[in-house]
């Protein structure tokens, strides 16, 4: 009966969503009738607002004339709701009054900063990342922004591409689950209440996968790795209902993937059947031309048209030659009519029509104490959440609570700037919690002296006081914000020397345990150091709460419970590394010759993914399966228990990982195909199960077809990608 009647509303639901799309589309048209063509061109052209710029500066003086002609459908750039709605008054003045769409990148918050996405992928926690997208979302909103360029769900498996921090790490299961989690944080159930914004997947496709991590570089990739790894979290991004996509700057097997009908119309309109928007990337259609995939401008805008890119970020190639190549008989008017058509429909979705300045009536939200409050307590959770315990000896963390003295040494620990990372949208560093201001109010009546250790800018070292009387060093070291994020690449990714060789003179001149906060955007290499530091806690760039975060771990008020997202390699020649590579016919083996490795370096990772410790012990028990053989309609149940064996309440994510263990085409040596993060007390023991169904054994061909095949597999269990224990089963035809 209870089935009966879910299934009834369920499909009640469904059938008013139908009904609703297709009335948006009939006011679409309504309004499309009306239109001349240079108004259509006008929808598909996007500008920046001059004050904020995140590409290439282009001037553009004469933008508020445009808008009044009808001849701009939506700006970036535009932070503040006063301004928002100057643009959208000039837009009122147009002919058909056709409201304007604003977008920003508002990747990790607008002015409350939470973590960066990897730092936050690092929590595995899916409920933590929908609610700090709906919170950016919220507050975003309330400031006029319709629309986020984010989330970001490029695979990036190479840390010297500075964008790594943008997105959920190196795993593409994993990768799928945090866009899910972060489309519907950012979209919710939909714009009724004007509290949720549009969210943009991006960079299709594989820009994550940059020749030598080298932004913007090329991209080779074979079209079953596309399938594999880079698409997955495209696919589940349009599952997930999002609104918009946006294509990349890289090329991709010879063609721009700008210009690539195969990606932006075949497959994700025509097999996925996307119903949104295509934006391009900043002037990636007129980079076309420096590409030398096309001749001119004139001939980009004809291509990436063609391609199924609805709307030009900033390079004008639509406004200035769509309408010729249309009376050239080069673009049809059809192919434009639908690309308006996309993007009116999402207007009338945000009920834009109805109330052009629907989104500018929240302001008074923005300074509304309660609201701004309930932010900063979930960015205080998230940063701490984010953090990855990577070394904990003797229990040098938490802080002992009798603890009088602390030397707190380096600039970052004063920086307000560098805690809300690169991307940070409207986030205000004066508002940001520095960690010493964090430790002073988590530690009343300790005794912290700050030193600064190094040079901000510089790196040089600095005279350090003597050390003796302290009871215990926290030295804050890393990168600092600006380091990563797009055109951040880098040949190294080692932690400056200076800095390690700060860390060593601290242990050696005090004799005292040094703990170490490692900042950051990506992962870094820091063996150098790493014998020196007593503890080593990677906190990322935490966002505005960051100091109030790092205290709530250091003192144990949270007990870390991070893992990481990307596997931690010992030295930046191992880049590209990733836990979830093809076996090789020559397996690594220690000390021997002719075996896969280098000759100057282990081919291990200094931390793996999945990795990160606690302040308490956990034991993960063998995977356990019912049976041994299971048919293609059977479920798997996979059972391990999960038990706090130290003396502290904490939270472990028990990891389930698979291994196909042969295959018509080669698998990986494992996949994480499930994790569970369970809170336990001292001395306490849990359960686990996982369920997996034939398609979670399956993978893709080169056409992205799955394939499921009969065989042996077996299963890991365990606290990350490289400790694990494993069990295998039969799968029957
Ligand atoms: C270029 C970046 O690649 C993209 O991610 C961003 O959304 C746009 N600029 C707009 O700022």
């Amino acid at each position: 009966m209870k089935t009966r009647m879910l299934i009834c509303v369920l499909l009640t639901a469904g059938v008013v969503q139908v009904l609703q799309a297709q009335d948006f589309r009939r006011q679409a048209d309504s309004v499309l009738r009306l239109m001349t063509l240079e108004e259509k061109i006008g929808q598909l052209t996007q500008y920046s607002n001059d004050k904020k710029q995140t590409g290439p500066e282009i001037p553009n003086p004469g933008r508020v004339e445009e808008i009044r002609r009808g001849r701009v459908g939506s700006m970036l750039n535009v932070v503040t709701p006063e301004r928002a709605r100057q643009y959208q008054e000039e837009a009122m003045k147009s002919r058909l009054r056709i409201p304007l769409l604003f977008g920003l990148d508002v990747v990790h918050g607008m002015r409350t900063i939470f973590p960066i996405p990897l730092g936050e992928a690092a929590s595995f926690d899916l409920d933590l990342m929908r609610r700090t997208a709906a919170a950016a979302a919220a507050e975003a909103s309330a400031h006029g922004i319709h629309w986020t360029f984010a989330p970001m769900v490029d695979i990036s498996r190479d840390a010297r591409w500075g964008r790594v921090m943008e997105g959920a790490g190196e795993d593409t299961w994993y990768g799928c689950c945090v866009t899910e989690a972060r489309v519907k944080g950012f979209q919710g159930d939909g714009y009724a209440d004007k509290r949720t914004v549009l969210a943009c997947a991006k960079h299709f496709a594989a820009y994550g996968a940059a020749l030598a991590g080298r932004d913007y570089a090329e991209t080779d990739v074979s079209p079953r790795t596309l399938h594999e790894v880079y698409l997955p979290p495209f696919r589940t991004a349009v599952d997930a209902g999002v609104a918009t996509f946006m294509h990349g700057f890289n090329d991709l097997n010879g063609e721009p993937v700008a210009a690539s009908r195969y990606l932006q119309t075949e497959l994700l309109r025509e097999q996925w059947g996307f119903p949104g928007f295509v934006v391009s990337d900043w002037g990636s259609v007129e980079q076309l031309v420096p590409h030398r995939y096309v001749h001119d401008k004139k001939e980009a805008a004809e291509k990436a048209l063609l391609a199924g890119c609805d709307m030009d970020m900033c390079s004008g190639a639509y406004i200035r030659h769509l309408e010729q190549l249309v009376k050239e008989g080069r673009v049809s008017e059809t192919a434009i009519d639908k690309a308006v058509q996309r993007i009116l429909i999402k207007k009338f979705e945000l009920g834009l029509f109805d109330d052009p300045f629907c989104y500018n009536r929240r302001t008074a939200e923005l300074n509304d104490e309660q609201t701004l409050a309930s932010y900063r307590t979930l960015a205080r959770e998230a940063g701490a959440k984010s953090m990855v315990l990577l070394k904990n000896e003797n229990n040098t963390l938490p802080l002992p609570v009798t603890i009088r003295r602390i030397a707190l040494v380096g600039p970052l620990a004063r920086s307000q700037r560098d805690m809300i990372g690169n991307w940070s949208a409207e986030g205000r560093p004066e508002e940001t919690v520095t960690i010493e201001a964090g430790l002073r109010t988590a530690l009343p009546t300790a005794e912290i002296t700050c030193m600064e250790g190094y040079d901000l800018e510089t790196n040089e070292l600095r005279e350090l006081l003597p050390l003796g009387d302290f009871d215990m060093i926290i030295a804050v070291v890393g990168e600092r914000a600006m380091e990563s994020g797009e055109a951040k690449s880098k040949t190294d990714i080692t932690l400056d020397q200076r800095q390690q060789q700060l860390v060593q003179q601290l242990k050696e001149r005090s004799g005292k345990p040094v703990a170490v906060l490692l900042m950051g955007g990506r992962p870094q290499v820091f063996s150098g150091m790493e014998p020196y530091a007593d503890a080593i806690l990677v906190t990322w760039w935490p966002g505005s709460e960051a100091g109030n975060a790092v205290a709530d771990v250091l003192t144990g008020r949270y007990n870390p419970s991070g893992k990481l997202p990307m596997t931690f390699p010992r030295r930046t020649g191992q880049c590209p590394i990733y836990y979830n590579t093809k076996s090789t016919g020559r397996p690594y083996k220690p000390n021997a010759a002719w075996t896969t490795g280098y000759i100057d370096e282990e081919p291990l990772p200094a931390y793996p993914f999945g990795y990160g410790l606690s302040y308490t012990t956990f034991e993960i028990g063998i995977p356990r399966v019912s049976k041994q053989q299971y048919s293609m309609t059977d479920t798997v149940s996979v059972r391990t228990t999960v038990r706090n064996t130290g003396n502290r309440t904490g939270k472990e994510t028990v990891q389930l990982y698979l291994q196909d263990v042969v295959s018509s085409l080669t698998r990986p040596v494992r996949e994480l195909c499930g994790f569970r993060q369970i809170e336990l007390r001292p001395g306490e023991q849990q359960e686990v199960v996982f369920s997996l169904t034939a398609r979670d054994l399956g993978f893709r061909d080169a056409d992205g077809k799955l394939i499921v095949e009969p065989g042996e597999f077996r299963l890991f269990t365990g606290p990350d990608s490289a400790h694990l224990q494993a069990a295998s089963f039969e799968l029957t035809e």
